[in-house]
C-alpha cells in the first residue's frame, strides 16, 4: 500500500470557511494589558502583509493556476480569510491606541520590481503548464512561515486578547498551509517539474513580505521572532517541513536567510 496520506478535503474547508468574527473579541479589555513595543511594530507589519494579499492574488490569476476547479475554489476562500486577518488585526492594534491610519492604495505602495515580477510570472506560467507547482510550494513556504511568526508572536507577547484573536488567524493559517502543502507534493512527484520549481524558489524566494516591507522591517520582525533559541528551532522547523516536497530535500530558506541578514546565532550576519 502506497503511504497514507491525508487528503485535504476542500469541500470542508469551504463549508467551514469563515471570517474572523470582529465581534467576538473584548476589545474594550486590550489596553487593559501591557503591550510590548516590539509586538505592535511586528503587528503593523504582518498586518500590511495580509492587506497585500490581494496583490499576491494578482499574480496568482495571472497564470495557470484557476485553470484547476480546486484551486481556484480554494482561493477565493482564502482571500476572503485573509482579508479579515488584515482587518482584525487593524482592529486589535486600533483598540491598543496604535491605529494603522489611512494608507495607500496597495497598488500605489508596491514597488516596480514586484509588478515587474508579476508580468514575469504570467510569462512564465503561459510557457510552463506545471508552473503552478511552483506557487503551491510558494504559498506552502509563505502560509507555514506566517503561522510560525504568529505562534512566535503570540507566545512573545502575551497579551491576552491577542493571543485569542491569532489563535483563530493561526488555524487559518494552517489549514491554507496544508492545501499548499498538499498540492506542491502532488504536483512536485514529477522530477522534471520538481527541478524546475526548486531552481525557481532557489533563484526567487525571499521571505513573506519582501518586496512591500522595507529590509528593516522585516529584519527587525525576524530578529524579534525567530534570533533566539526558541525562535530559532522554529524557523529551522519551517525548512525541516518544507525539506519533505519532493526535490527540496537540500533547499535553503529561513534559517539561511537570518544568518544572512539578521546575525543568527553563529555571528555571521551584519546588523
Ligand atoms: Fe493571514
Ligand atoms: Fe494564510
Amino acid at each position: 500500500m502506497a503511504r497514507p496520506m491525508v487528503e485535504f478535503d476542500l469541500d470542508a474547508y469551504v463549508g467551514r470557511s469563515r471570517a474572523v468574527d470582529l465581534s467576538a473579541y473584548a476589545w474594550d479589555d486590550v489596553p487593559r494589558h501591557p503591550l510590548p513595543m516590539e509586538a505592535v511594530r511586528t503587528l503593523r507589519c504582518m498586518q500590511d502583509i495580509e492587506f497585500h494579499t490581494i496583490i499576491y492574488l494578482r499574480s496568482l490569476l495571472a497564470t495557470r493556476a484557476i485553470d484547476d476547479p480546486e484551486v481556484a475554489t480554494f482561493l477565493a476562500c482564502w482571500v476572503y480569510e485573509e482579508t479579515f486577518h488584515g482587518l482584525a488585526l487593524a482592529r486589535f492594534l486600533e483598540a491598543a491606541g496604535h491605529p494603522v491610519g489611512a494608507r495607500a492604495l496597495p497598488r500605489g505602495q508596491e514597488p516596480w520590481s514586484k509588478r515587474i515580477e508579476a508580468v514575469a510570472t504570467a510569462m512564465v506560467s503561459r510557457a510552463w503548464p506545471d508552473f503552478c507547482a511552483v506557487h503551491m510550494t510558494w504559498g506552502a513556504i509563505n502560509e507555514l512561515t506566517t503561522l510560525t511568526g504568529y505562534r512566535r508572536l503570540a507566545a512573545l507577547a502575551r497579551h491576552p486578547v491577542l493571543t485569542e484573536l491569532l489563535e483563530k488567524i493561526v488555524l487559518d493559517e494552517s489549514r491554507h498551509f496544508f492545501f499548499y502543502y498538499r498540492q506542491a507534493e502532488i504536483r512536485l512527484r514529477r522530477p522534471t517539474v520538481a527541478r524546475v520549481a526548486r531552481r525557481l524558489v532557489d533563484t526567487f524566494w525571499a521571505p513573506v513580505g519582501s518586496g512591500v516591507q522595507p529590509r528593516g522591517e522585516l529584519e527587525f520582525i525576524a530578529t524579534y521572532l525567530f534570533a533566539d533559541a526558541d525562535g530559532l528551532a522554529a524557523a529551522r522547523r519551517v525548512d525541516e517541513t518544507i525539506r519533505r516536497l519532493p526535490g527540496f530535500s537540500t533547499v535553503q530558506l529561513l534559517e539561511a536567510w537570518m544568518n544572512r541578514y539578521v546575525g543568527g546565532r553563529n555571528g555571521h550576519g551584519h546588523h
